[in-house]
């Protein structure tokens, strides 16, 4: 039996893209499931999908910007479900420009509220229920939180901060029985790098990935829902990024050059 199988997962950013394959992973195994993102018409068009899985669904409209709407979307969790056993938190931006080539500045603080502040608004208002539950926290990071990336200054940025909060975190929640399962993935077909922001801080509107060749957001979700079976300390998802991993501790420079590779290719 899927070990997730009746548990209250909730994830933020479930509209689109990783989130939204992921619910539907989950609702295949028998997950209870409560969905965040802005957009309540798409976040209802993904609950709907999970729905026709046979899943019991909520949707939790809000904005992880918001402490406020991160405090409503786990109340309404409780009330629906009565528990809290995981929290994924993957919702995200990004950007794509030069840092010296940056005319507006303000679309770091952006990216950092998102991808860093929102991960910990949405943790602290779920925490207790956690422990409650001894379930389980999830980052979905990126391997841009593990060295650097080049036109990524300020998404990489807010990616280590992710994973520097987590594992700290982690050492803290020894033997409150919550796991901490951080993940790390390559580059992923979704709406992210459309929305990116460009050097002048609005979205590009156009994905610059060459996306044929990167990985599926349905293949992205089944590796995080083992991961998330397993209670994985970490998980990186591309081959390139665990060689990276390894490679940064004798070659740094190395692992310089395949960043670089990576976004001249776009794969
Ligand atoms: N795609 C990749 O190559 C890649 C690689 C590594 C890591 N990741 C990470 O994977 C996660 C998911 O990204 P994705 O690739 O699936 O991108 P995506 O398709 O653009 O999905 C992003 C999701 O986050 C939601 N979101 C954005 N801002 C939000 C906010 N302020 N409050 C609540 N929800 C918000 C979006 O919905 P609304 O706009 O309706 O709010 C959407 O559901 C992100 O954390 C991203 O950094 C992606």
């Amino acid at each position: 039996m899927d070990t997730l199988s009746g548990k209250t997962v909730l994830i933020t950013g479930a509209s689109t893209g990783i989130g939204r394959a992921l619910a539907l992973e989950l609702a295949r195994g028998g997950a209870q499931l409560a969905l965040n993102a802005r957009d309540a018409a798409r976040l209802g068009a993904s609950a709907q999908e999970c729905a026709a899985l046979g899943a019991q669904v909520l949707a939790v409209p809000g904005d992880v910007c918001s402490e406020q709407d991160c405090r409503a979307s786990v109340a309404r969790t409780l009330e629906r479900f009565g528990k809290l056993d995981a929290l994924v938190n993957n919702a995200g931006m990004t950007m794509w420009a030069r840092f010296d080539q940056l005319t507006d500045l303000d679309g770091l603080q952006r990216v950092l509220d998102v991808n860093y502040l929102g991960a910990v608004r949405m943790t602290a208002a779920a925490l207790a229920h956690l422990k409650a539950s001894r379930g389980l926290l999830v980052a979905v990071a990126s391997v841009a939180g593990l060295t650097g990336v080049p036109q990524r200054t300020g998404y990489a940025a807010s990616k280590h901060a992710m994973i520097g909060f987590f594992e700290s975190l982690r050492i803290e929640l020894r033997g409150s029985g919550v796991a901490v399962t951080i993940v790390a993935p390559g580059f992923v077909k979704s709406e992210l790098h459309k929305g990116a922001l460009g050097p002048d801080g609005r979205p590009l509107g156009r994905s610059p990935m060459d996306e044929p060749r990167i990985m599926t957001s349905e293949r992205c979700a089944q590796l995080i829902a083992g991961a998330m079976r397993r209670r994985q300390r970490l998980l990186i998802t591309s081959g390139r990024g665990r060689l990276a991993r390894w490679a940064r501790l004798v070659a740094p420079a190395l692992v310089d050059r395949m960043a670089e590779r990576a976004i001249r290719l776009r794969r």
